[in-house]
C-alpha cells in the first residue's frame, strides 16, 4: 500500500501499525462472531445505485442541517470512547477536526477529556451522547454539564443495557483507563476475573433498569432535544416519536452489542417509514465510502454517523487524519452524487438505488 491512503479504509492498516493490539483491537473489534461487524459494510455493498444522466452537475451542493443547524455535508462523527488511546490529543483534536469540516461531533459520555475541555478546546457545534449509571446522579450532572458547556443535543444510547461481549478485549484483558467525565462518582478500579476490565466496570456501572420511561425524565432536566440512538425496528422508531425524541439514529453500536442484529442500512427503509417524516433519521455503521452516504440518504436517512474511520484517522495522522477522513468521505460523496446525477441532497430519491428486496419483488 502507498504511504498515502487513498480511501478511508487504508486509513485502518495505518492504525494498526500506530497502535498497541490492545487499543487497535479495541477500537476494531465487535460482538462475539462478528457477523454484524461484517454485514454493516457488506449490506452496503449489496445494494447498487441507479444513475440519471444528462443532468447538469457543474454545480453540486453537499450541504445540509441537522436539529436546524447546518453542515456541510451529511456526515457526522459517530459518539466513540477514548480517543486518547489513538493520539495524546484525543477529543481535542477530533473536535478540531469536526469544527474545521463543518460538521458536528457527537462527544461520547466515555470520552477521555470532559466535556468542558472539549467544549473549550474549539467553537463549534457539538451533541453530546450519554450513557446512564446506576444512580441517575451521574446523567443528571453530565446533562447539566453538556447543556452548560453549550452542547446543542443529547445523544441517548439506548442498544446498552449491559455490555457486549467483545472477545479481542477478554482475550486482551482490556483496561479501561480513567474515564474523565465521571471522575469523583465512579472508580474504574473494579474486578474483571482476568478478562475484560471494560466489561466488568461497564457492567458495574450501566443501568440495566433503563427504560421507555425514563425518556420522560430526561426530558424533565433538560431542555435540549433528545435522540435515541441504538434504534432497529419500527416499533421502537415510532415509541421514539411517541416518547417525543426529536430524532433517532439506526445503529447497532458498531456491531459491537448483540452479534446478529441486523446491518443498519438494512433497516433504515422500515425506520424512515414508521417515523413518517416527523423526526429525522439518521444512520451510523458500516460508512466507509461516499456512495454509502447517497444509498443511506436514498433510503431516507437525513445523514450517517462515522465512527471506526475517525478514530483510524485519528491514530494514523491525529487531528490532520481526521480532517482527512472526513474530506475523503464528503469528496467520493460529491462524486457519486454527480455521476448519479444529483445536485443537492433533495434529488437523491429511493429510484437511485436498487436493493436485494427490490430484486426479490
Ligand atoms: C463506539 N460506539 C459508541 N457509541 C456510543 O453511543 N457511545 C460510545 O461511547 C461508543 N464508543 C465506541 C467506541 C468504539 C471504539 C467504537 C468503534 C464505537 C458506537 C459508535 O457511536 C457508532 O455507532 C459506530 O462506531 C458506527 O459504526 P462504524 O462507523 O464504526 O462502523
Amino acid at each position: 500500500m502507498a504511504s498515502e491512503p487513498v480511501n478511508v479504509s487504508e486509513f485502518e492498516a495505518l492504525a494498526k501499525k500506530a497502535l498497541p493490539k490492545m487499543y487497535f483491537d479495541f477500537y476494531a473489534g465487535g460482538a462475539e462472531d462478528e457477523y454484524t461487524l461484517k454485514d454493516n459494510e457488506e449490506a452496503y455493498q449489496r445494494i447498487t445505485i441507479r444513475p440519471r444522466v444528462l443532468v447538469d452537475v457543474s454545480r453540486i451542493d453537499t450541504s445540509t442541517s441537522i436539529l436546524g443547524y447546518p453542515i456541510s455535508s451529511p456526515i457526522m462523527v459517530a459518539p466513540s470512547a477514548l480517543h486518547q488511546l489513538a493520539n495524546p490529543e484525543g477529543e481535542l483534536a477530533t473536535a478540531r477536526a469536526s469544527a474545521a469540516s463543518n460538521t458536528i461531533m457527537i462527544l461520547s459520555f466515555s470520552s477521555s477529556y470532559n466535556v468542558e475541555e472539549v467544549a473549550a478546546s474549539c467553537d463549534a457545534v457539538r451533541f453530546f451522547q450519554l450513557y446512564v449509571y446506576r444512580g441517575r446522579h451521574i446523567a443528571a450532572n453530565l446533562v447539566e454539564r453538556a447543556e452548560r458547556s453549550g452542547y446543542k443535543a443529547i445523544v441517548l444510547t439506548v442498544d446498552c443495557p449491559r455490555l457486549g461481549r467483545r472477545e479481542a478485549d477478554i482475550r486482551n484483558r482490556m483496561i479501561v483507563p480513567k474515564l474523565k467525565n465521571v471522575e469523583g462518582f465512579v472508580s474504574n478500579d473494579v474486578d474483571a476475573g482476568g478478562g475484560s476490565n471494560l466489561e466488568a466496570y461497564a457492567n458495574s456501572t450501566f443501568d440495566p433498569t433503563l427504560s421507555w420511561k425514563d425518556v420522560a425524565w430526561l426530558k424533565s432536566i433538560t431542555s435540549l432535544p433528545i435522540l435515541l440512538k441504538g434504534i432497529l425496528t419500527h416499533e421502537d422508531a415510532l415509541k421514539a416519536v411517541e416518547v417525543g425524541a426529536a430524532g433517532v439514529i439506526v445503529s447497532n453500536h458498531g456491531a459491537r452489542q448483540l452479534d446478529y442484529s441486523p446491518a443498519t442500512i438494512t433497516v433504515v427503509e422500515e425506520v424512515v417509514r414508521a417515523v413518517k417524516g416527523k423526526i429525522p433519521v439518521i444512520v451510523d455503521g458500516g460508512v466507509r465510502r461516499g456512495t454509502d452516504v447517497f444509498k443511506a440518504l436514498a433510503l431516507g436517512a437525513q445523514a450517517v454517523l462515522v465512527g471506526r474511520p475517525i478514530i483510524y484517522g485519528l491514530a494514523a495522522k491525529g487531528e490532520q487524519g481526521v480532517k482527512q477522513v472526513i474530506q475523503m468521505l464528503k469528496d467520493e460523496f460529491e462524486l457519486t452524487m454527480a455521476l448519479a446525477g444529483c445536485t443537492s441532497l433533495k434529488d437523491i430519491t429511493r429510484s437511485h438505488v436498487r436493493t436485494d428486496r427490490d430484486r426479490f419483488q
